[in-house]
């Protein structure tokens, strides 16, 4: 008989402190409420809302699904065809059962697209950047990370895990860059680490002033393109592709997540970087390998997207249409020179009223961006118009943001 162990009077109570903590971001507005939607295959922007009172159709403005490709009947068709040809599983990790002939596809197809020597494919883009950050920055003796204080969540968690020394700089300030770069040693080992798009300020990163620096102090450099390919450069190769710059990045790291419609995540870069990353980043070795269908359509995707100048310029004229009207109101959006255009709130209640009432009253959906993905006072909503929204939505939420921003702001403040 074993004895029955008592609760002691000072046991933790585990429930009630998740509940306190999640009780602190109810207060402050930023506890994260999911809309309950059903996409459909084919009526992209509009979803279903599963709202208290039954299922609503809404018109969907925050995708990253930025041309629609997970609805392309050619990358559904791939994604159908590798299911049932080769099974819904890839069988395992990389190095156990899990390579499949469509890794490697989709390995040359990206390398190809960077002009890089090799590609490596990871199941997310966050685990692209954390397990190659991480696995570069540990493995290179004595290794200095520089970082733009906007990069993505997984880049910092792949350097803090890599334990070396890092350092902020400002968002896009070279000069604070060149300071930071200034103090080490040429020969020693630095990585800087970027990205071309950024997501939550619609920015562009001045690459080029940025490989300048690093050849200068003798640096890697690390690019995340995970908001460009698919949309900028030659056949969707990405921001640097564009500015001539792809030969001058180190390494390019990308997903198939946004443009591309699909899941998964990869780097390009040296042959030699490559498979050292392959054979140290446990990101890479210990977990099972995505499966056939998904390569399978994020191979198709690409291919399409080589080819689809005119879906890009049906974007361009949505975004273009779209900052065109907001300019003629006073809701305060940021004119990016991207597809991504931030509006900024300011206060993470009101983001949330205000996107509650985009959904209850306009069929709108749009999500509440809050702390920690912007700074506090940065709440901001988000919007992304793709090539399927037509005049008539743009219209709508023009019309709806400039109606709110009245009710929320002017009228308040008068
Ligand atoms: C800049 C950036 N990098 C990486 C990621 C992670 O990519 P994934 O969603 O494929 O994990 C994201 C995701 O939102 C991102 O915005």
């Amino acid at each position: 008989m074993f004895p029955i162990k008592t609760a002691r009077l000072s046991s933790m109570p585990y429930d009630n402190f998740f509940e306190q903590e999640l009780s602190i971001l109810k207060t402050e507005g930023r506890y994260r409420v999911f809309a309950d939607l059903e996409r459909h295959a084919h009526k992209a922007p509009i979803a279903s809302w599963y709202s208290k009172d039954g299922k609503k159709p809404v018109v969907v403005w925050c995708s990253n699904d930025y041309l629609g490709m997970s609805h392309h009947p050619l990358v559904i068709e791939a994604a159908t065809k590798a299911a049932t040809t080769y099974g819904a599983g890839s069988g395992g990790t990389r190095n156990i059962s899990g390579t499949g002939h469509l890794h490697v596809e989709l390995e040359n197809t990206v390398a190809k697209l960077h002009e890089k020597e090799a590609g490596l494919v990871f199941t997310s883009g966050y685990v692209a950047n954390e397990a190659t950050l991480c696995t570069l920055a540990k493995g290179l003796p004595n290794c200095v990370a520089f970082c733009d204080e906007r990069i993505h969540a997984s880049m910092i968690q792949g350097i803090s895990h890599s334990r070396v020394p890092k350092h902020i700089f400002s968002h896009n300030n070279l000069e604070q860059l060149r300071q930071q770069l200034d103090s080490y040693p040429l020969n020693q080992p630095k990585i800087i680490a970027f990205v071309s798009v950024y997501s939550m300020e619609g920015d562009f990163a001045p690459i080029e002033a940025i490989c300048d620096l690093a050849k200068e102090y003798n640096a890697l450099t690390y690019l995340d393109e995970v908001h460009a390919v698919g949309i900028y450069g030659k056949g969707g190769a990405g921001l640097a592709n564009a500015l001539g710059q792809s030969h001058r990045i180190d390494i390019i790291q990308a997903n198939f997540a946004k443009a591309y419609g699909v899941i998964g995540g990869y780097i390009t870069g040296s042959k030699s970087l490559v498979d050292y990353v392959r054979s140290f980043a446990s990101g890479f070795i210990f977990t099972t390998s995505l499966p056939p269908m998904v390569t399978s359509a994020a191979i198709s995707s690409i291919n399409v997207l080589q080819q689809a100048d005119d879906l890009r310029q049906k974007l361009w004229s949505n975004v273009n249409l779209l900052k065109n009207l907001l300019s003629k109101t006073k809701v305060n959006y940021h004119h990016t020179p991207s597809h991504i255009v931030p509006v900024v709130i300011g206060n993470a209640k009101i983001c949330k009223d205000f996107t509650d009432t985009l959904l209850h009253d306009f069929g709108i959906y749009v999500q509440p961006i809050n702390y920690p993905t912007v700074p506090r006072g940065q709440e901001r909503l988000r919007l992304t118009v793709t090539p399927f929204h037509n005049e008539e939505m743009i219209k709508d939420m023009t019309n709806a943001l400039a109606l709110l921003w009245e009710k929320f702001f002017m009228l308040k403040a008068g």
